[in-house]
C-alpha cells in the first residue's frame, strides 16, 4: 500500500470542512429511519413532508452525535425521478454533502474544471437563519451537496420541523457510542477508478491520500483496486475502489450489477470504544460479517513480534470479531455489517483508531475471504473463464 505526503495544490478560497450529511433515496423513509434509529441507535430530529408544507417528499433526518442521515421517499404516484432511481439502484446513498466555506466559489472552480452542476448555488432561510447550497455530481448517479451553514441554527436546514415523535423504545436500549463519519467508499465499475480520482483531484482539488492496488489486494478468488482520496485539511475521507479481474467475479462487480453502476459501498462510522459499541450494536440485533479464529491466531503470532502494543483484550476482539491492522505507529480495530437491505450493495463499517490512519489493508483478504462466503450462499461467487463467460459455482 501506499500513503501520500504531497497535498496537491491548496485552494486559493473556499474549504471543504466535513461530512455535512448522507441522504438514502429509499422506498419508505418512515420505516427506514426507524429502523436505523432501533438498530444503530440514532434519534429523530427533523422531517419534512406534507404537514410541513413539502408536498412532493418525505424527508426523516436521524443524528448520532457528528453523524446526520436524511432518508427521502417520494410522496406522489408519478415521481419519476425517484422512482426510476429506486428501481435502478433500490435504498441507497443518493448524495454526499459537504459542509463548506465560499459556496459560490467551489462552484464556480468545479465548473470551470469541467463538473457537472446539477444545481446552481441557491440559498433557503427561515426564522433560524440562512443556508447557501449547491449540487455537483460526481461517480453514478450520486452527488454531492455543498452546504454553506453560514450559521444557522435550526434543528437541521431550513424547511424542516423538529421530529415530533420519539419512540419510547430507543431510551431503553444500549448506546452504540458513534461519533463521526470516518470515510465513505465509492465502489465503481471496472477501469472507473482512476478517472473518479482524477475528477475529485481536478474539480474540487482533493488529493491522493492512500492507495493499495490488486497486486496487493486479493485473496485466491477476487482482487480490487483502491485510492483514498482526502480535501485539503484531510477531513474527508473516500476511497474509490474498482474490481480487478481475477478467478471469480469480484465482490465490488458483484456489487457494482446490483446497485446498477457505481456508488456508495460503505460508509465507516467512528466508535472511541469498539468493543463497547459492538457488544451493544449486537444486542441491537445489527448482524455482521464473522472472521474464522485462524484469523486471530496469525493475528497474535504477528503482534508478538510488532513494535506496537493493542490495549484491548483480545479474546474480547476474538469473541467479537473484531479486526485489528497495524503498523509500527499504531492500529486501528473494524468490523463490518451484512449489507443492509435485500440487495447486496451498501453496509457500514464500525472503526477505532490508534494513531493509525490506514482503512485495513492487512483485513482485506480476511474479510474478502467472509464476504465471498456470503456472495458464495447469494450464487454470485462465479467462475470468469479465460473466455469471460461466467458460470456460477455448483
Ligand atoms: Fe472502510
Amino acid at each position: 500500500m501506499t500513503s501520500y505526503t504531497e497535498k496537491g495544490e491548496k485552494p486559493e478560497r473556499g474549504r471543504y470542512l466535513n461530512f455535512d450529511h448522507l441522504t438514502f433515496w429509499v422506498g419508505n423513509a418512515k420505516q427506514a429511519a426507524a429502523f436505523y434509529c432501533m438498530a444503530f441507535n440514532f434519534e429523530p430530529v427533523a422531517y419534512q413532508g406534507l404537514e410541513t408544507g413539502n408536498r412532493d417528499v418525505a424527508a426523516h433526518v436521524i443524528q448520532q452525535d457528528k453523524i446526520v442521515f436524511v432518508f427521502k421517499s417520494a410522496l406522489n404516484p408519478d415521481n419519476k425521478v425517484m422512482g426510476h432511481h429506486l428501481m435502478k439502484h433500490g435504498d441507497g446513498v443518493k448524495d454526499i454533502a459537504f459542509a463548506v466555506e465560499d459556496c459560490d466559489f467551489l462552484v464556480q472552480m468545479a465548473r470551470s474544471r469541467g463538473a457537472v452542476i446539477v444545481r446552481e448555488p441557491w440559498e433557503e432561510k427561515d426564522e433560524y437563519g440562512k443556508v447557501k447550497m449547491a449540487v455537483i455530481q460526481t461517480y453514478g448517479d450520486t452527488t454531492h451537496t455543498l452546504v454553506e451553514r453560514m450559521g444557522y441554527h435550526g434543528c437541521f436546514l431550513p424547511g424542516f420541523k423538529p421530529s415530533s415523535f420519539q419512540n419510547p423504545v430507543l431510551a431503553k436500549l444500549p448506546p452504540a457510542q458513534l461519533n463521526f463519519i470516518d470515510h465513505i467508499v465509492g465502489n465503481m465499475p471496472e477501469e472507473q477508478m482512476e478517472p473518479t480520482v482524477q475528477w475529485y483531484q481536478k474539480n474540487l482539488l482533493f488529493h491522493r491520500f492512500w492507495s493499495v492496488d490488486d497486486k496487493q489486494m486479493h485473496t485466491s478468488y477476487s482482487a480490487l483496486r483502491s485510492v483514498v482520496v482526502s480535501n485539503y485539511d484531510e477531513t474527508i475521507k473516500m476511497p474509490i475502489n474498482e474490481p480487478a479481474r481475477s478467478l471469480r467475479k469480484s465482490q465490488i462487480q458483484e456489487y457494482v450489477e446490483y446497485y446498477g453502476g457505481a456508488g456508495v459501498q460503505h460508509v465507516a462510522l467512528n466508535s472511541n470504544n469498539i468493543i463497547r459499541s459492538v457488544m451493544n450494536l449486537k444486542s441491537r440485533g445489527v448482524q455482521f460479517m464473522s472472521i474464522p479464529d485462524s484469523y486471530y491466531s496469525i493475528l497474535r503470532d504477528k503482534l508478538r513480534k510488532a513494535s506496537i502494543t493493542v490495549m484491548e483484550d483480545l479474546d474480547k476482539l476474538q469473541e467479537l470479531k473484531i479486526l485489528v491492522d497495524f503498523d509500527e505507529n499504531g492500529y486501528l480495530l473494524q468490523i463490518f455489517t451484512k449489507p443492509l437491505q435485500d440487495r447486496p450493495t451498501v453496509f457500514f463499517e464500525v472503526i477505532q483508531r490508534h494513531n493509525h490512519k490506514g482503512f485495513g489493508a492487512g483485513n482485506f483478504k480476511s474479510l474478502f475471504e467472509a464476504i465471498e462466503h456470503d456472495q458464495a450462499a447469494r450464487g454470485n461467487l462465479t467462475v470468469l473463464t479465460p473466455q469471460n463467460n461466467i458460470e456460477t459455482l455448483k
